[in-house]
């Protein structure tokens, strides 16, 4: 049993968004209204965008000097990192009334499921084993900050989603921007 008192680390956040990235998915492959539908790819999209990048600012480099194959790890990590945004990209472009968008929240929640699965079951475990607590408890609020950069929401200036599609039209780089802003980057 955890103690009551213990503050969570940082393997507690990032595993909490893989639960949630992925109860959110599944509630998407559940959903048949096109709009609701776009909000919530749009909402998952944001939300892994923000955890992925706190977690190469963060949580990898932490991996790479702690693991015993830490950078080969962390290679492999971002790699997977790269095909999940490469769906993200083609689901942010795609019309949530097109047949293939559910081929693709599928098909993104498969790529979810597997790079969650390795770095619980792998990564996450054998950071816990080498890096003391205190710096896993500073990494969470590391992470929770890096987070806190990006809007939640993809554009919280528009009233709705739709609007924001109509604004911008499709594939304009949502994910790109939250990325950028995150990383500091300026966006044209
Ligand atoms: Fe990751
Ligand atoms: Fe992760």
């Amino acid at each position: 049993m955890t103690e009551p008192t213990a503050a969570a680390d940082v393997v507690d956040e990032l595993t909490t968004d893989h639960r949630e990235a992925t109860a959110l998915l599944d509630e998407l492959l559940t959903t048949t209204d096109p709009q609701t539908r776009r909000d919530m790819a749009d909402t998952v999209i944001t939300e892994l965008v923000r955890h992925s990048v706190a977690e190469e600012m963060y949580v990898y480099p932490a991996m790479r000097d702690h693991l015993p194959d830490g950078e080969k790890a962390v290679e492999h990590d971002i790699e997977e990192h790269k095909e999940l945004e490469r769906t993200m990209k083609e689901l942010e472009g795609c019309d949530a009334a097109d047949p293939r968008f559910m081929a693709l929240v599928h098909d993104l929640r498969g790529k979810l499921h597997h790079h969650a699965m390795d770095e619980e079951t792998e990564q996450f475990p054998q950071l816990r084993a080498r890096v003391p607590r205190d710096q896993l408890v500073k990494m969470r609020e590391q992470v929770e900050t890096a987070k806190k950069i990006a809007p939640t929401r993809a554009h919280p200036g528009a009233p709705n989603h739709e609007l924001f599609h109509k604004l911008v039209g499709p594939g304009v780089g949502l994910m790109d921007r939250v990325r950028d802003k995150l990383t500091g980057r300026t966006t044209a």
